[in-house]
C-alpha cells in the first residue's frame, strides 16, 4: 500500500523557487503540511498561499521558516520550530544549491568552501539535526537533491559538481548506516530543470549571459522532479530519476570512460573553450 501523505510534515529547503517551490505545492496538494525554507522570507511567503491553495482540497497546508542553510544554528531552529508548531515532522527534502561556471584551476578556495557550505554542508546540517527526531518519532524520509552531474563531472563545473557527488556519497553512505531505523533515504537525480539556477548561475559566476547545460528540449520542468518527489514520499524508493533514460545513458558513461572523457571534451570545445579562461 502507497503511504497516506495527508497530515503527514514535510520540511524543504530551497523552497522559494524551483524544484523546492514545485515539490512544496506537489506535497501541499498530496495534503501534506509543507515546512518552507530558504533565505528570501517575501518569496516564501508567495510559495505558501500558493501551497495554501493547491492543498485546500486534500487539507494541506504550509508554514514559512527564513533559513539560511549555512548556519548550524538557523537549520537546527528550522527543525525545532516545526516540531514545535506542527507537533510532528515525517520528511525532510535538503534541495537547497546553487551552481557556479568556472574551471577548476580558477575556482578560488573561496568560492570552493562557499558551494560547499551550501550544497554539502547545508544537507550535512539537515539530515543531521532531523535524524534524532525521526528516529524517536518511529521514523521518517530524508531526500536529498544531488544532480546527473554527480555522476559525471560536467567541464565548468567541476567544483558544482564536486559538490553533487558529496551530496551523493553521503546518501547511499547515509542509507546503510540508518538500515537498522524504519528511515528511508532517497537521492534525486534530476537533469537540466527550468528553473532560476541559470540565472544565479550567471549572477554568481559574473557571467551575464550564462546559459543552460541542457538543450531546452531535454530539460525538464520543475513540476516533473515534484511529481517523482511526491511518487517517492508514497512509494519509497533510494533514488529517484526524473529522466529514466539518463539513468542509462549514464550507466553507459560509467562503464566506458573514453566514451566519456570524448564527450566530456566535446562539450569543453563546442561550448566553452572559444570564451572561457580555464587557466
Ligand atoms: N535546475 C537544474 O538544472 C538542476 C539540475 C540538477 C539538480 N539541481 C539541484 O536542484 C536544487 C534546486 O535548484 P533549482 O534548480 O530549483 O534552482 P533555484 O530555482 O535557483 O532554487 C535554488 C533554491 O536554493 C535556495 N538557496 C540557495 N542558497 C541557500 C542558502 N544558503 N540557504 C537556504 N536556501 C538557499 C534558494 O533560495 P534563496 O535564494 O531564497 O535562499 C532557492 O530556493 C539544487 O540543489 C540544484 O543543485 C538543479
Amino acid at each position: 500500500m502507497p503511504n497516506d501523505l495527508r497530515g503527514k510534515v514535510i520540511v524543504i529547503t530551497g523552497a522559494s523557487s524551483g524544484i523546492g517551490a514545485a515539490t512544496a505545492e506537489a506535497c501541499a496538494a498530496a495534503g501534506m503540511t509543507v515546512v518552507l525554507a530558504a533565505r528570501r522570507a517575501d518569496r516564501l511567503e508567495e510559495v505558501a498561499r500558493r501551497c495554501r491553495q493547491a492543498g485546500a482540497a486534500s487539507g494541506g497546508q504550509a508554514l514559512v521558516i527564513p533559513t539560511d542553510v549555512r548556519s548550524d544554528a538557523q537549520v537546527e531552529h528550522l527543525i525545532d520550530l516545526t516540531l514545535e508548531k506542527t507537533n510532528r515532522l515525517d520528511a525532510v527534502f535538503a534541495n537547497a544549491g546553487y551552481g557556479l561556471c568556472a574551471s577548476v584551476v580558477r575556482t578560488s578556495p573561496q568560492q570552493l568552501h562557499e558551494i560547499f557550505d551550501t550544497n554539502f554542508f547545508g544537507t550535512v546540517r539537515l539530515l543531521r539535526a532531523a535524524v534524532p527526531h525521526l528516529i524517536a518519532r518511529g521514523g521518517g524520509h530524508l531526500l536529498i537533491c544531488a544532480s546527473v552531474v554527480s555522476k559525471v563531472g560536467l567541464p565548468m563545473y567541476g567544483a558544482y559538481s564536486a559538490t553533487k557527488a558529496a551530496q551523493d556519497s553521503l546518501g547511499s553512505a547515509l542509507r546503510a548506516e540508518l538500515d537498522a531505523y524504519p528511515i528511508t533515504v532517497s537521492t534525486i537525480y534530476p537533469i537540466g530543470t527550468v528553473t532560476e539556477f541559470t540565472k544565479v548561475v550567471g549572477e554568481i559566476s559574473h557571467l551575464p549571459h550564462a546559459r543552460p547545460n541542457t538543450p531546452s528540449r531535454l530539460a525538464h520542468s520543475p513540476e516533473k522532479v515534484a511529481r517523482a518527489i511526491v511518487r517517492c514520499l508514497r512509494r519509497p524508493r533510494p533514488e529517484v530519476w526524473p529522466n529514466r533514460p539518463v539513468r542509462f545513458a549514464l550507466a553507459i558513461a560509467i562503464a566506458f570512460p573514453r566514451l566519456t572523457a570524448w564527450a566530456m571534451r566535446l562539450i569543453m570545445r563546442h561550448r566553452y573553450q572559444k570564451t572561457s579562461t580555464v587557466v
